[in-house]
This record gives C-alpha cells, sequence and structure tokens, in this order.
C-alpha cells in the first residue's frame, strides 16, 4: 500500500513521529512530511530550547505538533505514544533519527561514554520502536513503515569512532531482523545510510573525556580526524536531502530496504564493493592516518 499524503478526501490522515526534531535531518524530515500532508508530532528531547519549526508550521498552516520525548527516558517515550494514541488513535510511520557522534580512540573510552552512545543511538531505537510498534501494527489496515537513521559508518567502520560504529552496525542488524518479522503485518523497515552531512552533528557531538590528553597515544590521531571529519562536513550535502530521500521512501509502493544519500557515502561504499578489502584499508589509512 502507498502512504499517500494524508490530506485526501476521504482518506484518514496518516500520522508521522520524528525523533531528534530539534534540528538537522529530524528537523528536516518533520517539515517534509508535513507539508506532504502527514499529520506530524515532531519530537525533541529539551523543549526548552527555542525552535523554529512550530512558527514555521503556524505560518504555513502545516498539521505539525512539537512533542516531548526522550529517547533515553521509558516513562518520556510512553507518554509520548500514549499522547498521540489520545489524540489520533494511530501511528503510520515512525522515523527514529536522534543520535549523536562519540569521538575518541577505543582505549581512551569509559565504559560509561560507551554506554552513553548506545543509550541514544541503539537502545533509543529500541525503547521508542517497542512503544510505537503495537500500535503500528495493530491501529490500522495496510501497514506502516519504520525509517531508521544509520549512516554509512553502520557497514564501514573507522578510526576514533569504534562506539559511533557500534551503535550503527547494531541497528543496521536490528533493522535486517526486524524486517523479516514485520513484513506479513505489511510494515516497511527501511535504514537511510547518510555519509557526512552539514547539520549540528558536529557541534552535538562528544569528544570523550580522555581522547585529547596529551599522555594519550591516540591523541594525534583523534586530532587529525576530528579536523578531516570537521571539514568533511561543512558545505556538503544538506539535511534536506536526506529528509527528500526518507519522504521518497516512505511513499514509495515498493521502497528499497537500504538508502545511501550524499556522494561521499556513494562512492565510499562502491570502493568497499570493489576494493580488496586490504586495498580499501590503505586508502583508509592513508587518507586518516597520514
Ligand atoms: N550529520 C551527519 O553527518 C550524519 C551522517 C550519518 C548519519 N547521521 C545520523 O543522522 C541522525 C541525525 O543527526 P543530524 O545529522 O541531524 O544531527 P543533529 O542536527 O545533531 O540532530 C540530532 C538530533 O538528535 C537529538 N537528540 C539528542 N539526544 C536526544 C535524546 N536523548 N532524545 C531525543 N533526541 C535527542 C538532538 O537534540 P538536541 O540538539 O536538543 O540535543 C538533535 O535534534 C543521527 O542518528 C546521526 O547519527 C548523521
Amino acid at each position: 500500500m502507498v502512504l499517500s499524503k494524508g490530506n485526501d478526501e476521504g482518506d484518514r490522515q496518516k500520522v508521522a513521529i520524528v525523533t531528534g526534531s530539534a534540528s538537522g535531518i529530524g528537523y528536516a524530515t518533520s517539515l517534509m512530511l508535513a507539508r506532504k500532508g502527514f499529520y506530524t508530532y515532531a519530537s525533541v528531547h529539551n523543549t526548552n530550547k527555542s525552535t523554529s519549526l512550530e512558527s514555521i508550521a503556524n505560518t504555513e498552516r502545516l498539521p505539525l505538533k512539537l512533542i516531548q520525548l526522550d529517547v533515553t527516558d521509558d516513562s518520556s517515550v510512553k507518554h509520548a505514544v500514549e499522547k498521540i494514541v489520545l489524540e489520533k488513535g494511530r501511528i503510520d510511520v515512525l522515523v527514529n533519527n536522534a543520535g549523536y557522534g562519540l569521538f575518541g580512540a577505543f582505549e581512551d573510552l569509559s565504559l560509561d561514554e560507551i554506554k552513553a552512545q548506545f543509550e541514544i543511538n541503539f537502545f533509543g531505537v529500541v525503547r521508542v520502536t517497542q512503544h510505537v510498534l503495537p500500535i503500528i501494527r495493530t491501529a490500522q489496515s495496510g501497514g506502516g513503515v519504520i525509517v531508521n537513521v544509520s549512516s554509512v559508518d553502520g557497514h564501514i567502520a573507522f578510526p576514533v569512532i569504534s562506539a559511533y560504529c557500534g551503535t550503527k552496525f547494531a541497528l543496521e542488524g536490528l533493522s535486517e531482523s526486524i524486517a523479516y518479522e514485520l513484513e506479513p503485518f505489511g510494515i516497511k523497515v527501511i535504514l537511510i545510510e547518510p555519509g557526512p552531512i552539514s547539520s549540528n552533528f558536529m557541534k552535538g557531538s562528544v569528544l570523550a573525556k580522555r581522547a585529547l590528553d596529551p599522555q594519550s597515544p591516540y591523541a594525534e590521531l583523534v586530532q587529525k580526524f576530528n579536523a578531516k571529519t570537521s571539514s568533511q562536513h561543512e558545505n556538503t550535502t544538506q539535511p534536506e536531502e536526506v529528509a527528500k530521500t526518507i519522504i521518497q521512501a516512505i511513499l514509495d509502493e515498493k521502497p528499497e530496504f537500504r538508502y545511501v544519500v550524499g556522494n561521499y557515502a556513494v562512492s565510499l561504499l562502491e570502493a568497499r564493493k570493489n576494493m580488496p578489502y586490504s586495498e580499501f584499508q590503505k586508502m583508509i589509512i592513508q587518507n586518516i592516518m597520514q
């Protein structure tokens, strides 16, 4: 079934929820979904942070509502889902987008830093999806869509972001597995794999406490990697491009399972596919570590 835009006459309006809508990909996706007619719950964990989402929605008369949802907090997720069910009685689309990067060589990462990384990027998806699934599965006939925002780093691992790559590799595995389970219910699972995107990602990323300690044997590597990564994130693919891909996938009757976004990600994955792994490793070492 095509999830057509929800404002068509005789068609009950489709309901979407997006996590991490305060900025970047989540912000752009929430706006685009609302502009396509989905009643969109743009969820943010910090409602004190100002966002222009509501004022744009008011000006354009969009079906968009801001809702508080911290993906790390069970009761916050439960309340948000209950509120949506009370107000709309259904959820058709879930976009699991909230996430951040943790930078630092593996030996310099504390267990707490790694756990915090998984708590948002991986268990956040688990928590929200488990609360939303019973609603998506039963509240309507004709299926729904779960979009998980992964990364090219969910396929190819780089130094200095081992924990981040771990969360995205885990998300890829989880998504592949539940896609089989949900297919009989007509629910589609879609993975989005962006390369570097010009969002707040670098600003919102966390540098591990020990990462730049001059005593660390990895301090120079981390500095090199940070400089490289920061420049990659400037003036590159915009969050709107990712949002466009997400909306196209949601509206497609037969969507792909994976969507790679951005030239850098496409060429990197091509290189990984076409080069012997040892050659590929050399290329990464030359580009990042030397
Ligand atoms: N940018 C990239 O280069 C890139 C590449 C590949 C994949 N991705 C993935 O794309 C997703 C979105 O990132 P982005 O690029 O749009 O970066 P972003 O602009 O930093 O957006 C991330 C969003 O997640 C929110 N968030 C953080 N902790 C949260 C929590 N506990 N509960 C709910 N929301 C929370 C942030 O809110 P606050 O700002 O209020 O904390 C922010 O709105 C992430 O999963 C990221 O891993 C990004």
